[in-house]
Parts: structure tokens; sequence; C-alpha cells
């Protein structure tokens, strides 16, 4: 089973970080999976214009296809301006409707104030779902304060959070995978 991480921050260092721990929390509950980390900031993805997906350069032509050969995939985003980042979005524009058919499809999200916590619930959660994601209950908001120095997570809880959320992802997956 592959487990794919999209990092939808385009300059900044938390998300991929909070992504590569879900990532790493899931190689460590089964080390049978395999993992990869697509951070958005290391591609040069092109808007959609609503032309087919061989139309656009080779970088946006890479990320899609990692994501749709995916098993299943957890998202990270900053939260800007009350929702998630444009470039995640646009990322989502480029997939068919059913891309995370009997997928799990799973959220993590930073963000400078705690009071955003449920910005992904109401805004991230539905497009997942319209294309068929199958979201897990568990999801983790990683406050800019729960970084150290270092952009290590140093809060236990959401470290807790975390290696919870990858155990429900990987059960889900499991069960999704013997239908
Ligand atoms: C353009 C912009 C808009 C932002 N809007 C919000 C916001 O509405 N709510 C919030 O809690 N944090 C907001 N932030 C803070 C980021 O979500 C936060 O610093 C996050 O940890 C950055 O993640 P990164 O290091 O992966 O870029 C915003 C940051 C930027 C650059």
């Amino acid at each position: 089973m592959k487990l794919v991480g999209v990092s939808g921050s385009l300059i900044g260092s938390k998300t991929p970080k909070a992504v590569y721990e879900v990532l790493m929390a899931a190689k460590s509950a089964d080390p049978t999976i395999e993992i990869e980390l697509v951070d958005l900031k290391e591609y040069e993805v092109e808007f959609v214009n609503g032309t087919p997906l061989s139309y656009y350069n080779d970088d946006t032509i890479k990320v899609v296809n990692t994501i749709q050969n995916a098993d299943f995939l957890i998202f990270g985003t900053p939260i800007y301006q009350a929702s998630i980042t444009g470039a995640l979005k646009n990322l989502f524009d480029h997939l068919p409707i059913d891309a995370f058919k009997s997928k799990v499809t799973g959220m993590i999200t930073t963000g400078g104030t705690d009071k955003h916590f449920l910005v992904t619930e109401y805004h991230l959660k539905p497009i997942l779902s319209y294309l068929k994601g199958v979201v897990p209950v568990g999801n983790v908001f990683v406050q800019n304060d729960d970084f150290n120095e270092e952009n290590e997570i140093k809060n236990a809880e959401v470290i807790g959070r975390i290696n919870k959320l990858a155990e429900e992802m990987i059960l889900l997956q499991k069960a999704l995978n013997g239908k």
C-alpha cells in the first residue's frame, strides 16, 4: 500500500513537516507501507484552465499522476484567509471527480490561530468527499506555537493525534481494500 502526503504550502516549512510526521507515523505503525511526500513548493503546478492533463507541464502531470497512483492520501494545508491554500484547491481542480474513490483521504492543518481549527471540516472535507474520498473521523490541527525553533512538533498531544490519525487511516484503507 502506498500512502502519499501532499503539502499545500508554497513557501513555508510547517505544513510539509506536519504531513511528513503523518507519513512517518503510518510507516511506524505498518512498515510495509510505502510513503511519498509531494511538497507543492517543489513543483510548478500550472493553473487549471479546463484543458486535458496532457496539455500541462511535466510537473503538473507528475503531481497529478502521483496522487492518482496512491492507495491513500494525507493532505496538509496551512490556513490562508480562513480557508485552504489556493495552490491546494488548484491541484484538486486538476483531478477527475472520482479521483479518490475507495481511497482514504486524511487532513492535517497548520495555522497561526487555533480559532481556525475547524476550517478543514468546512472547506477541505467537502472537496475530498466530492472527489469520493473517505475522510477519517480524526483530523489534526497544528498551531504555529506547537512547533519549536527546529521546526519539530513539540506538543505531545498533537503528536498523539497524528499517531491516531495514521492508525485510523491504515485501518480504514485496509477495510476498503478488503471489500
Ligand atoms: C497569506 C496567509 C494567510 C494566512 N491566513 C491565516 C488564517 O486565516 N488563519 C490562521 O490561523 N493562520 C493564517 N495564516 C498563518 C499560516 O496558516 C501559518 O503560519 C502556517 O503555519 C503556515 O504554514 P507553512 O509554514 O507550511 O507555510 C496565514 C498565512 C499566510 C501567509
